[in-house]
């Protein structure tokens, strides 16, 4: 099973070192990833993958403000998140989408590519024809591509979708690539069990139930 833990804009690099001597001394076996902010990004060799929420599709370059290939490799990052939601709420349009995950692509980057529907897309019963659209402006046969579930209106929300839609959303997404597919939003200690027996789910991006190290264990844990 895949764990991938989004910190999104928590913890400084200060307090990402107490979370990594917690996570390094729980022995976490299974397939872990956790993206700190980027300046938190550690140097060291862990027992997990750390990775990027962004990056700029460059190596280097003028472009402020930006993170290029050459800032994550000095921290042997090659796992990145593309098309978080709240990433494409910032206007990160299809693309620019496509031109990270190219770049991505050609580094030999683990690509999360994240999906998912908001509450009106649902409530229309366009979700399928949606889902299908962010699909296809990737290579969905790139072998390190995993890509993540998360409809808009569960993220942060508390509010998970349900193990029906959710296994038939999974379901529909497997219909266009044998990439892993992970689901993510409002994952917390009561579901994620029931949410990991489906079976086309091969893991979790978890936001708000990873910043704290413990919880984040907990969860793993609680799966085992
Ligand atoms: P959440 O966030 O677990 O807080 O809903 C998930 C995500 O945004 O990846």
């Amino acid at each position: 099973m895949i764990f991938a833990a989004n910190l999104k804009c928590n913890h400084t690099r200060a307090s990402f070192s107490e979370y990594v001597n917690i996570i390094e001394d729980a022995f976490l076996g299974d397939d872990i990833y956790v993206f700190p902010p980027s300046p938190a990004f550690l140097m060291g060799n862990f027992s997990f993958n750390q990775g990027a929420q962004n990056f700029y599709p460059a190596k280097n370059g003028s472009f402020t403000g930006e993170i290029g290939s050459d800032m994550l490799e000095e921290f042997k990052i090659s796992s990145v998140l593309i098309g978080h939601s709240e990433r494409r709420n910032l206007g990160e349009s299809d693309e620019i989408l496509s031109k990270k995950f190219e770049f991505a692509k050609n580094k030999g980057y683990k690509i999360f590519y994240c999906i998912g529907e908001n509450l009106q897309t649902l409530k229309d019963g366009k979700r399928d024809e949606f889902l299908k659209s962010q699909l296809e402006i990737i290579d969905l046969k790139y072998p390190n591509l995993i890509v993540a579930y998360e409809p808009v209106w569960a993220i942060g929300t508390g509010e998970s979708a349900s193990f029906t839609q959710i296994a038939e959303t999974l379901g529909f997404i497997s219909n266009f690539t044998d990439a892993p597919l992970l689901y993510g939003g409002s994952v917390n200690a009561l579901n994620i069990a029931q949410i990991l027996s489906i079976k086309e789910c091969s893991g979790v991006l978890v936001g708000t139930a990873s910043w704290d190290a413990q919880n984040f264990i907990n969860l793993i844990k609680n799966c085992e």
